[in-house]
């Protein structure tokens, strides 16, 4: 699909699965044999709680319980910990000094130590749930990542919640132990997972965002200097860079019919795959205005950069804060910000899942 439309028609509708587990689901075309036993079991493992491959009801349960946590209001609090967070990391950066990489020493790291304070990781385990976050989304072609990397993560997330309801504190994750753990709504193995999906669809996507949106400003000088004169232009701006970038593939858009319809004035069959594409439909003339050109004015709040319907981004409030944030305290802090080198030496990932920078190497 690759019409604005027919996009929202795609993700709208409740007769359309994300399921991996429903009959013609094209993620099962990935599979090149059908998977043996021991996977079946280690897939089962890591499915449980992560209702974005879940339909309703079953996914509604889920995500009702996080709502709260995402609320305009809630990340309105979260802002002076972003602040906080982004200013360290970039005294870190002038202190090690120029040339760096943005991915490595911002774009990643921003993200990474939202997340800790979300689900309150002790300050002491930052550097190694960095590292194994990172380890676990740069070796991610179809966003499954190194398999020791994610079950140390989610070996990781076990204990972090067994000692969390030993001790619920102020945070996420204590929040839901207090709510509905201890009332048997939740299982431990379903909080682990939801804090996994949290960590997965919140970091490799702010991630990625980050550098490619510098990127993106530092390429056009003129656009960059009127927002530094109009601060208040940042929160359009994000949203543009959102829509422009359109990051998250096809391969996240992945839906199966359960029924036969019409789409687009096409026939689609019970058990006949879909993938939407996002970048497309975020292009689409008949919505945007001149949709190639980079209009950072534009107020685009259409898109499906965060997709739409049932799964429309959680997080969405969340990742506009970070990425405003990152920008401007980047852009105030480092006026001097350059890139090191020529667009066709970097390196773009086109890996179907997350677009994105394996590295920006940047000075001042
Ligand atoms: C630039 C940053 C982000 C982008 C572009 C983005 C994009 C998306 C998209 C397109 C979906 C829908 C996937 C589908 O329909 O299959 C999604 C779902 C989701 N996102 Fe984000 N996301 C971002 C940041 C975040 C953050 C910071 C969090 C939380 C920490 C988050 C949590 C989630 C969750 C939990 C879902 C699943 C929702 C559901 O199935 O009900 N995302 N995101």
């Amino acid at each position: 699909m690759t019409r604005h439309a027919e996009a929202q028609q795609v993700l709208g509708d409740p007769r359309i699965s994300t399921d991996p587990a429903t009959p013609g689901h094209p993620m099962a075309a990935f599979h090149e044999r059908p998977l043996t036993e021991e996977e079946r079991r280690v897939q089962a493992r890591f499915h449980v709680g992560q209702f974005i491959d879940m339909d309703p009801p079953e996914h509604d349960v889920y995500r009702r319980m996080l709502i709260p946590e995402f609320t305009v209001r809630r990340v309105r609090e979260m802002r002076p910990g972003i602040q906080e967070v982004t200013g360290l990391l970039i005294d870190d950066m002038l202190k090690q000094g120029s040339p760096a990489d943005l991915v490595e020493a911002f774009g990643l790291a921003v993200p990474s130590l939202v997340i800790c304070r979300l689900l309150g990781v002790p300050y002491a385990d930052h550097d190694f749930f960095q590292s194994r976050t990172r380890e676990m989304i740069s070796s991610s072609p179809a966003a499954d990542g190194s398999p020791d990397a994610v079950a140390e993560i989610w070996e990781y997330l076990d204990g972090l919640i067994a000692e969390t309801e030993r001790r619920p504190g102020d945070n996420l994750v204590g929040r839901l132990v207090t709510a509905r753990r201890e009332t048997g709504e939740l299982s431990h193995d379903e909080l682990v997972g939801m804090t996994f999906l949290l960590l997965v669809a919140g970091h490799e996507t702010t991630a990625n965002m980050i550098p490619l949106g510098v990127h993106t400003l530092l390429r056009d000088p003129a656009q960059l200097a009127a927002l530094r004169a109009d601060p208040e232009g940042w929160p359009d701006a994000v949203e543009e860079l959102l829509r422009y970038h359109s990051i998250v593939d096809w391969i996240v858009f992945d839906r199966v019919a359960t029924e036969d319809m019409e789409i687009g004035g096409q026939t689609v069959r019970a058990g006949e795959g879909m993938f939407v594409l996002g970048a497309s439909a975020n292009r689409d003339p008949r919505v945007f205005e001149r949709p190639d050109e980079l209009d950072l004015r534009r107020g685009a709040r259409n898109h499906v950069a965060f997709g739409y319907g049932v799964h429309q981004c959680l997080g969405q409030n969340l990742a506009r804060a970070e990425l405003e944030i990152a920008y401007r305290t980047l852009f105030e802090r480092i006026p001097t910000l350059r890139i090191v080198g020529e667009d066709d030496e970097l390196p773009f990932k086109y890996d179907g899942v997350v677009f994105g920078l394996g590295a920006l190497p940047v000075a001042w």
